[in-house]
């Protein structure tokens, strides 16, 4: 039995440039990972399948379109290997939350059926069929901050040091329409991202839109930016999902804990 995380996504900023002729937008975005995450087992099978347990199993669906048997299918097709593979997923990433659980969970399972059936493919092979299975899970089959343009799946470094950082994600249980927020944007490009740029300075565009569909995030980042010892509150992706980012372990818990008693979703954890 092998095992693989599946690290949460976080983007600390998405700038949207324009609408594309193929219903995708180039985008500028800083994307990060926690080491909050699901977490994703195999083991050697003569045909390919997948159990989902956890917090979201249900939400997630165990469907041949789940992104994980898709990535799989992906991975034997363009391997020729003949093999399958028995897959369990502990599902605690919310879904629909701007946090790239499937594109999370696709590119865990690019990276564990690459081991368990002893392709030896690199990085970038790897790297190069995950944009097949979706914008964001190229940056998620690295697992490391980075910086995306085009789709975000044109990656590059992320000049600041960004691991260990403390962080708090917050999500008001609603899940969100991503297509239905990128439709919202007001289609006002307000500049892209220069490399190594303070993220305070920075933005996430799609802020508005996911707040016109789900007024609760308004009331997330207010609650976020109201705690002591932050140093970044933004919406991660097209939402529901907020991250504050602390300067001390000590600040972020004491900041849990005095969001309390709420009906939101939580999770402390850190950058990876
Ligand atoms: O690529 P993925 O399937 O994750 O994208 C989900 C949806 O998000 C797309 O169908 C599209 O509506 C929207 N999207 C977009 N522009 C991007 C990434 C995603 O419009 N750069």
């Amino acid at each position: 039995m092998l095992f693989e995380p599946a690290p949460a996504k976080v983007n600390l900023a998405l700038h949207l440039r324009c609408r594309r002729p193929d219903g995708y937008h180039d985008l500028e975005t800083v994307f990060a990972f926690t080491a909050f995450g699901d977490t994703l087992h195999a083991e050697a099978d003569d045909e390919l399948s997948l159990a989902i347990a956890g917090d979201w199993a249900v939400a997630a669906g165990e469907g041949s379109d789940n992104l994980v048997l898709r990535a799989a299918v992906a991975l034997r097709q363009a391997s020729g290997h003949r093999g399958g593979a028995r897959l369990h997923l502990d599902k605690r990433i919310p879904v629909a939350a701007g946090l790239g659980g499937g594109s999370a969970d696709a590119a865990a399972a690019l990276r564990l059926l690459n081991r368990l059936w002893g392709l030896g493919w690199e990085m970038p092979r790897l790297v190069a069929l995950a944009a097949g299975l979706g914008a964001d899970v190229p940056a998620c089959v690295e697992s490391r901050a980075c910086f995306g343009s085009g789709r975000g799946d044109a990656l590059a470094p992320w000049p600041a040091e960004l691991a260990g950082t403390p962080v708090l994600l917050v999500n008001p249980r609603v899940p969100m329409p991503t297509s239905a927020v990128f439709a919202g944007w007001d289609g006002t490009d307000r500049g892209g991202i220069a490399p190594g740029a303070a993220l305070a300075d920075l933005r996430n565009d799609m802020t508005d839109a996911a707040v016109a569909i789900a007024a609760p995030i308004a009331a997330v980042l207010a609650r976020l930016r109201s705690l002591a010892g932050t140093t970044l509150v933004r919406m991660s992706g097209s939402g529901a999902t907020c991250l504050a980012l602390f300067q001390t372990a000590d600040a972020r818990d004491q900041g849990a804990a005095m969001l309390g008693d709420t009906s939101w979703w939580m999770a402390p954890t850190s950058l990876l």
